[in-house]
Order: structure tokens, then C-alpha cells, then sequence
């Protein structure tokens, strides 16, 4: 009860420093969903202004972030376009009654907050753990900045060092094994065709592809390299792997506070 009150302080208390809550020995770990909570609200907070166009990410993480743009909205009246990178943002989007934007209409945005698989030391990224790489991709390009917000398991060294499910790469149904042989013969490692959970057979993407997950073995690739390799393969229409696309990244600690990182 005391420790619900505490994290609960402490969530709203932005600089109250932890320590006053360990003199009290009060547990005060946060969950992994707080851990992305923080990440999401500093961001959004920094980085969202008046009359920004902004790309919503898809995920877990990006739900706080979606909520706290929503208060932000409503308490500073800001005016925003949202654009969204899956159906998932754009349910969000809707049901926090913010105004839903598109690429067509709003070709150039301001600022793109998305969560991530993984952030290795050079902020390269492995995305797509949701499904969305393609959109995500599309709309960071198109994003003056690109920011990612995390829970602590994301930051990484090296990629692969903690993210285990691989890089994710979207391709054209009809030709899945020969791009599975393809990057196998090329780089080593196993690709599994990923599984739907409550469906028999493939997951199908928002654009109707299937995603191949790469469980690459060797962790000190080329990957500008190989990402420039894989999307030449007839058939693949993106990969997860998004390199100098990012500028900061933001990941909330167990202990409540959030570390930087930009390029
Ligand atoms: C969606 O396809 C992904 O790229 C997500 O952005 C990524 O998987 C992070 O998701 P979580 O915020 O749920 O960890």
C-alpha cells in the first residue's frame, strides 16, 4: 500500500529525488511499463510545439506517448497534425480525439516519436517488433526528426546484445523462401516466417505482406551493408533495421529517471 502510494508520488514528482523514498526504504523499481511511461512523457514534452505536424509510432511504448500529447493538447491548446505509422496509431490518434493527418496532405513533418526493438551504441535501430517497419520507416523519412522512447531493456551495445527475436524484414508473400535462402546463403544465421498468435498461418501486415524475423549470429556486420544488400532482393519491400535515421533516444530507468542519447 505505502509502496503503490510512494511510486505513485514519485511518478508525478518529477525532480523529488529517489533516494528520499530509499531513506524511507520504499521499494521504488519501477515496472517496465513505467520505465516506458517516463521515456514517452519527457519526450513528448520536449520535443512537441505549437503547429508541429508530428508522426505517431506504433507500439506499446508510444500509447504514453499518445496520452500525454493528448493532455498537452488539451491543457496548452496546442494545434497538431498527427500522422500516423500503423491502423494502430491511427486508433490511437482517433480515440484521443487529436487530429488525424495523412502523408499526402502533410508530406513534411516536424518530429516522429516511435518506440524501437533495440538502439545499438551508434543509435542504429532494429524496428518492426510490432509489425509496422514499413510505415514507421516511411514516416521517419519523411520526419525532421526522428525519437525514439524505450524502456532500459532496449539500449544496447551491439545489436542483438539484448533484442533476441532478430531483425525484423517485410516481403512480398510469393517470394518468402527465396528471400529466407537469399539472406541465409549471404549472411549466415536462420529466418523464421513470423506466426500470427490468435490466427493459423502467417501474420499478414498492414499492407498485406508477411514479415521473415532474421535471428542473425554475427553480431559485428556491415549493417549499412547489409541493409542496402537485403533491400535489393527482389521482393523484400523494407527492412527493421533503421540506420542514421534517428537523432535521441530517450529510456526510462527502473529507478524512474530517463537517460539520453543523441548522435
Ligand atoms: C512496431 O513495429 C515496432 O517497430 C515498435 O516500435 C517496436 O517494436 C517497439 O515496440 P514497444 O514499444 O511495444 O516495445
Amino acid at each position: 500500500m505505502l509502496k503503490n502510494i510512494a511510486k505513485k508520488l514519485l511518478w508525478h514528482c518529477d525532480n523529488f529525488h529517489i533516494s528520499n523514498f530509499r531513506l524511507l526504504g520504499i521499494d521504488t523499481t519501477m515496472t517496465l511499463e513505467q520505465a516506458k511511461q517516463v521515456a514517452a512523457y519527457k519526450a513528448v514534452d520536449e520535443f512537441v510545439t505549437n503547429d508541429c505536424v508530428f508522426g505517431v509510432g506504433s507500439g506499446s511504448t508510444v500509447v504514453y506517448a499518445v496520452q500525454r500529447l493528448a493532455e498537452r493538447v488539451e491543457t496548452d491548446k496546442l494545434k497538431i497534425i498527427c500522422i500516423p505509422t500503423s491502423f494502430q496509431a491511427k486508433q490511437l490518434i482517433i480515440k484521443h480525439n487529436l487530429t488525424l493527418g495523412e502523408l499526402e496532405t502533410s508530406p513534411q513533418i516536424d518530429v516522429t516519436i516511435d518506440g524501437a526493438d533495440e538502439v545499438d551504441s551508434n543509435m542504429i535501430l532494429i524496428k518492426g517488433g510490432g509489425g509496422c517497419l514499413l510505415q514507421e520507416k516511411i514516416i521517419a523519412s519523411c520526419s525532421k526528426k526522428l525519437i525514439v522512447i524505450a524502456d532500459y531493456t532496449k539500449d544496447s551495445v551491439k545489436l542483438g546484445d539484448r533484442y533476441k527475436k532478430g531483425i525484423p524484414i517485410e516481403v512480398i508473400p510469393m517470394a518468402y523462401i527465396a528471400i529466407k535462402n537469399r539472406i541465409i546463403s549471404l549472411f549466415g544465421g536462420d529466418i523464421k516466417l513470423r506466426s500470427a498468435v490468435a490466427k493459423a498461418g502467417p501474420v499478414v501486415t498492414d499492407n498485406g505482406n508477411f514479415i521473415l524475423d532474421w535471428l542473425f549470429t554475427n553480431q559485428d556486420l556491415d549493417w549499412q551493408k547489409v541493409n542496402t544488400t537485403i533491400k535489393m532482393i527482389p521482393g523484400v519491400v523494407e527492412t527493421g533495421l533503421f540506420i542514421n535515421m534517428c537523432q535521441k533516444a530517450y529510456f526510462g530507468q527502473p529507478e524512474g529517471n530517463v537517460i539520453e542519447r543523441s548522435v
